[in-house]
């Protein structure tokens, strides 16, 4: 695992081959394997391959998610709040996983914020995606994941640049 965290920098640019459907079957059992708050399991996610959705997608917000629509791959990480006050955290956990499942499957990937966004100024982002996928208005959205085989390759952060005076010891 350290090993692959010390690769780890997020994608925004990908080949436009598509994820061979092993690799899929592998994502999917990462999301469904993620823990959750008292194994509550209030997440659902959305696969979405369909180049004219990926591109409807893409819109979701001003900035930072219209990469989507180069990516082969986008996973709408949603979750049922009635279900558990810390769907937040349990869907956060899922996203992280299948990132990382994801590098160690060769792929690259980039986390796109949903929850607190904003497609205009009268529309939050998950209205809009709600209604270009349909989901159920039970469902909130916390993020989406692009994923694709990367074709950029940004540099590891080295040891040495680490945020080191972020770790204390026994107290402050
Ligand atoms: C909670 C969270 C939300 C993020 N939202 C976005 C986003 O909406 N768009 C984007 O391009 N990157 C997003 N990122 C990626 C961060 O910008 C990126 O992780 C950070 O700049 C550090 O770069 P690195 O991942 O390459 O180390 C998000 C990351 C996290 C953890």
């Amino acid at each position: 695992m350290i090993d692959l965290l010390r690769k780890r920098r997020s994608v925004r640019k990908f080949e436009s081959r598509s994820i061979e459907p092993d690799k899929i079957e592998v994502l999917k059992e990462a999301l469904l394997r993620s823990p959750t708050s008292r194994s509550l399991i209030p997440w659902e996610f959305v696969l979405v391959d369909d180049l004219a959705l990926l591109k409807q997608l893409s819109r979701s917000k001003k900035h930072g998610s219209g990469f989507l629509k180069g990516a082969p791959l986008g996973i709408v990480v949603c979750a049922d709040p009635a279900k558990c006050d810390v769907w937040i955290e349990d869907c956060a956990i899922a996203s992280i996983l299948v990132q990382m499942t994801a590098l160690s499957l060769g792929l690259g990937s980039c986390w796109i914020q949903i929850r607190l966004r904003q497609f205009d100024t009268k529309t939050t982002s998950e209205e809009y995606i709600r209604k270009t996928l349909s989901l159920p208005s039970h469902l909130t959205i916390l993020s989406m994941i692009a994923i694709g085989y990367p074709a950029e390759f940004p540099e590891p952060v080295l040891l040495s640049e680490l945020p080191t005076g972020k770790i204390h010891s026994n107290g402050w």
